[in-house]
């Protein structure tokens, strides 16, 4: 790996210290060099920083030391509902407000965070039909922890109030594709077909490609699907290769990474592709412009 992944290693078990009391992690190192060490700080009780020389492919197992500070730090989630609106049926959007501790998180999840505050922004202009809620959602990076409360806490009155959820996460990777959540009847039954729908029928409007993703459990929408509530969402891809095939649909370079400073240090303001960025900006508007006026075609 390279040098700022071992970082990222190091600061992982930081945030295991701070939450995970005792648990083990594990990680190995690439090709062989001098600098191949490995330094896990802990902080607080007596736990001295652990400091290893690495030989080609060794693993490294270290266990958060019992004695060292163990804290609870609590969270918000920042929620926004527009004043206008049937507020029994809702369009809820959301985006994560956290970053990883390595990294300031500008595209992950910054880009989504600064679409939906801006569409907030913009939306005082007009009048809607449906309410609008927004969520900026903390805790995401450490298990979907901000999301995952919000939607397993919903009364069932307030449940049925959320029409669709849209998950807004890495919006404009450097090395983009315009990727979907698919809504498919075997692995994702409540998947919302409507909303993948909107957003294919968008990018085919405008002339550009795009491909279907799974659901795979790692962004916000994940909590509200066990809620039973329809949702989708669009990215733009995180530590997964382009491959060829996508190179030629939506330029970039085939062999690299969507975002080659994926959860790194490097994730900063010129880690935008701000093509991307106001592209699907807009289409986050079209999205809200479309549920804000109707549900007409939805399922109850
Ligand atoms: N939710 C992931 C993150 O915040 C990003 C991601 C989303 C990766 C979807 C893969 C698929 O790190
Ligand atoms: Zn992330
Ligand atoms: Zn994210
Ligand atoms: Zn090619």
């Amino acid at each position: 790996g390279t040098k700022s992944e071992r970082a990222g290693r190091a600061g992982a078990l930081a945030a295991v210290v701070y939450n995970y009391e005792n648990e083990s992690v594990s990680g190995t190192l690439g090709a062989p060099s001098p600098d191949h060490v490995a330094t896990f700080g802990l902080s607080g009780g007596d736990a001295a920083p652990y400091v290893k020389k690495l030989k080609n492919g060794e693993k490294v197992e270290a266990t958060a030391f019992m004695d060292a500070e163990v804290k609870t730090i609590r969270t918000n989630n920042i929620i926004a509902q527009t004043v206008q609106g049937d507020p029994d049926n809702c369009v809820m959007l959301g985006g994560h407000s956290d970053s990883v501790s390595e990294g300031p998180g500008v595209n992950d999840d910054g880009s989504g965070s600064l679409a939906l505050l801006e569409i907030a922004t913009q939306l005082t202009n007009f009048s809607v039909n449906n309410c609008v809620r927004f969520a900026w959602w903390s805790g995401e990076e450490e298990g979907l922890l901000g999301s995952n409360y919000y939607a397993e806490n919903l009364p069932e009155e307030e449940n049925m109030k959320i029409r669709l959820f849209m998950d807004y996460d890495m919006l404009a990777s450097p090395n983009f594709a315009y990727q979907v959540y698919n809504a498919t009847d075997d692995a994702n039954p409540v998947g919302s077909e409507e909303l993948r729908d909107l957003y294919i029928d968008w990018y085919t409007a405008h002339d550009l490609n795009y491909t279907l993703i799974e659901f795979d459990g790692r962004s916000d929408y994940d909590g509200f699907i066990r809620a039973g509530i329809p949702a989708g969402g669009i990215a733009t891809g995180a530590e997964v290769k382009k491959t060829e095939e996508e190179e030629d649909m939506f330029g970039g370079r085939a062999g690299i990474p969507f975002d080659p400073c994926y959860h790194q240090s490097c994730d900063d303001v010129g880690n935008l592709n701000m093509t991307a960025w106001e592209l699907n900006t807009k289409l986050v508007a079209h999205s809200v412009a479309t549920f804000a006026k109707s549900f007409e075609g939805f399922p109850n």
